[in-house]
């Protein structure tokens, strides 16, 4: 058992008895109570774990705590703004009305933040890249799709 430290949505977090294998969506989800990133397959393939380490988007589920100890770790949690302001990603998937059971929105949210922070006019081959490995089995795929190019689209007007 180790104790690793982190900044987690800007908050430094000490975490004390944790198994050197545990990976860390475990972290998030049972130490520290993160529960919007989600379990799905357990195995990197589908993409509802997503978070971010420094801002690059990965399979928490299959992440080591350990490797992660001293980074930046963003979760759904903490992608709006500290004053509520939602990511252009989360306005997006409103407007869109893109969830339908839910369960993996999280993780496709993470990953088209990823997407948008180093690029703002993707193509669609950007967006499809990007996207591969997010799973959706109610199969929203085109809503996701079009709320990506709508927050590109509004972050672009931002500049
Ligand atoms: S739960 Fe991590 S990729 Fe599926
Ligand atoms: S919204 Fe149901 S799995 Fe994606």
């Amino acid at each position: 058992m180790q104790t690793f430290e982190f900044i987690v949505n800007g908050q430094q977090q000490t975490v004390e008895d944790v198994p050197a294998d545990m990976p860390l969506l475990w972290v998030l989800r049972d130490r520290l109570g993160l529960t919007g990133t989600r379990f799905g397959c357990g195995i990197a393939q589908c993409g509802a774990c997503t978070v971010h380490i420094e801002g690059n988007p990965v399979r928490s589920c299959s992440v080591p705590a350990s490797a992660a100890v001293g980074s930046r770790i963003t979760t759904i949690e903490g992608l709006a703004a500290p004053d509520g302001t939602l990511h252009a990603v989360q306005e997006a998937w409103l407007e869109h009305d893109v969830a339908q059971c839910g369960y993996c929105q999280s993780g496709q949210i993470m990953s088209a933040a990823a997407l948008l922070a180093t690029n703002i006019t993707p193509s669609d081959a950007d967006i499809d890249a990007a996207m591969a490995g997010n799973i959706c089995r109610c199969g929203t795929y085109v809503r996701i799709r079009k709320a990506i190019r709508s927050a590109a689209a509004a972050l672009r007007m931002r500049i």
